[in-house]
């Protein structure tokens, strides 16, 4: 990177402007921290805005239902990887979080003042929380972005993050970044806080929007940090089928199933009954990987989800009613056309649920952040809740961390500013065709191979070099992970390996960088980490 042309400092610097990110900065204003949110796009371009379903929380209204059992849906989804600490910590803060993110303006589907639920995938009750029927994460980003506007956060949009800095001790000292003219720049901070949603743009079809590259566990792992679970990428099982198109498709919300539908083969045959006990509402790796095993043996290019029989349609689901009404499809008499899409990376960045990764004054929260919350698969709407819970959590360690003594050391030092970049194309199509439902040794060499012909070295000189160099380095890690789990768990299906192995890989596997800057695997997720 040539010369910083700016130069700016802050107590806290956010990398995102979604849900995590922005509890996080409004909550560090509060406590009196001088915040600065960088994001890419607009303050409202980040995958938050996307999420239709909701928010799953347990208020203690519902009878049948507590935090016990939501925490046991956590675990059974995510297939005997999770933390069940995390799990614990995370579920039981979520009524305090809700509440919080209440004041700060969400409003929820509410009947008089009972909130409404809905269900989805994996969950034993109705406890799904939403906004303006399925447009919950457009609701809480608008809130948000609303509270946020009026503080005194300082928003750089248009800049991306390009690496941490460190100081001689290996403690974070602030962050590079270019902006929209490509100018570079440098924030020093002693606490940067990664918020920057997950690596869905891995693949050509993805509910995710075009933000979501990976930058945030790339930026980590070159500041010494490690990152874990990255095999388990999610599809969801429903996205409108619109043809072959790439880039992101429109998301058909879960809560769909949820309140009645019901997924058939295009000779109406409801092909979930019998592959779960909970059929149409198994959690959501087994509806994705049932929806892709029925399109190979019918030869479909898509199922169909028959919502006719719900009453209110449009009313209830204004988002995907939108959707569907734009390509023609009228779901209270069509069945609606999906297929599965990259949606959700359940591993990412290793953190703790108060954000901290083992390198000092980093913190990650949100989808980038793997937690222990999700494990091998992530139950459906608890992202929004992670977000949130850790999203609060990150400011109190940054406090605490500030108390601590720290060596003067104002030296900050880059890694190695030249970075392995492949053509972002040659990496969708290989991780697509490879390493999406469905893969084996054979296609994970393959596109292994194919993603190392097309990588060069180079410098990011704008946003696309840092995101292609971001992409590049999470298709090597998730390649190599999932190379290396020689088993089908949760989001992960080995065709070779088709059955769960408890023996030794009923745990966690993590990767750093080696001195070239390749993924090495190893094991022990939570080493270094508070
Ligand atoms: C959905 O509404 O189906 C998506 C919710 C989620 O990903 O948690």
């Amino acid at each position: 990177m040539s010369t910083t042309v700016w130069e700016a400092s802050a107590d806290l610097v956010v990398v995102g402007s979604g849900v995590a990110g922005l509890t996080a900065a409004l909550d560090g204003v509060r406590a009196g921290l001088r915040v600065v949110v960088v994001t890419k796009d607009a303050i409202d371009a980040g995958s938050t805005r996307w999420a239709q379903g909701g928010v799953a929380v347990v208020l203690g209204d519902i009878a049948g239902d507590s935090v016990g059992a939501h925490v046991a849906d956590t675990m059974a989804a995510g297939g005997g990887l999770n933390d069940e600490t995390a799990v614990a910590e995370i579920i039981g803060a979520g009524p305090g979080a809700v509440r919080r993110l209440r004041e700060r303006g969400t409003l929820f589907d509410a009947r008089g003042t009972r909130l409404e639920r809905t269900r989805e995938g994996g969950h034993s009750a109705f406890r799904v929380v939403h906004a303006g029927g399925d447009a919950t994460g457009a609701e809480i980003e608008r809130a948000l972005v609303a509270a946020a506007v009026n503080s005194e956060i300082t928003v750089l949009t248009g800049c991306v993050a390009v690496d941490a800095l460190r100081d001689a001790s290996g403690r974070v000292g602030g962050l590079s970044v270019l902006d929209d003219a490509g100018r570079p720049g440098l924030l020093r901070a002693p606490a940067v806080l990664l918020a920057s949603g997950g690596y869905g743009q891995l693949y050509s079809s993805t509910t995710n929007p075009e933000t979501s590259t990976g930058d945030g566990v790339a930026l980590a792992l070159r500041a010494g940090a490690s990152a874990s679970d990255l095999e388990f990428v999610q599809f969801h099982p429903t996205v409108l089928y619109t043809g072959p198109a790439v880039g992101r498709r429109p998301l058909v919300t879960e809560a769909v199933r949820g309140e009645g539908a019901i997924l058939r083969d295009r000779t109406g045959h409801a092909f979930m009954t019998g592959v779960h006990p909970l059929a149409d509402l198994a959690p959501r790796d087994v509806v994705a990987a049932a929806i892709t095993r029925r399109m190979a043996e019918t030869g479909a290019d898509c199922m169909y989800l028959d919502a006719t029989g719900l009453e209110g349609f449009a009313a209830r689901f204004p988002t995907v009613s939108a959707s569907c009404a734009e390509v023609g499809i009228d779901p209270r008499t069509d069945p609606i056309p999906v297929t599965p899409a990259a949606h959700y990376a359940c591993g990412g960045v290793v953190a703790g649920t108060d954000g901290r990764t083992r390198v000092p004054g980093l913190y990650a929260a949100g989808e980038v952040a793997r937690t222990g919350l999700h494990g091998a698969n992530r139950l459906a709407s608890n992202s929004l809740l992670e977000g949130l819970v850790v999203g609060e959590r990150v400011v109190r360690a940054v406090l605490e961390d500030r108390a601590l003594p720290r060596p003067a050391s104002p030296q900050l030092i880059s890694p190695a500013p030249a970075v392995a970049i492949a053509d972002r194309g040659v990496v969708q199509r290989a991780m697509s065709t490879c390493a999406a439902i469905g893969r084996d040794a054979t296609g994970l060499a393959a596109a292994s191979d194919a993603v190392e012909q097309a990588t060069s070295t180079a410098v990011p000189i704008d946003r696309a070099g840092v995101e292609d160099a971001a992409l590049t380095l999470l298709a090597q890690g998730v390649l190599a992970a999932a190379g290396t789990r020689r088993e089908s768990r949760g989001c992960h299906v080995r065709t070779d390996f088709p059955g769960r192995d408890d023996v030794w890989q009923r745990e966690s596997l993590v990767i750093t960088l080696d001195e070239a800057g390749l993924p090495v695997v190893g094991r022990d997720a939570m080493a270094g980490v508070a």
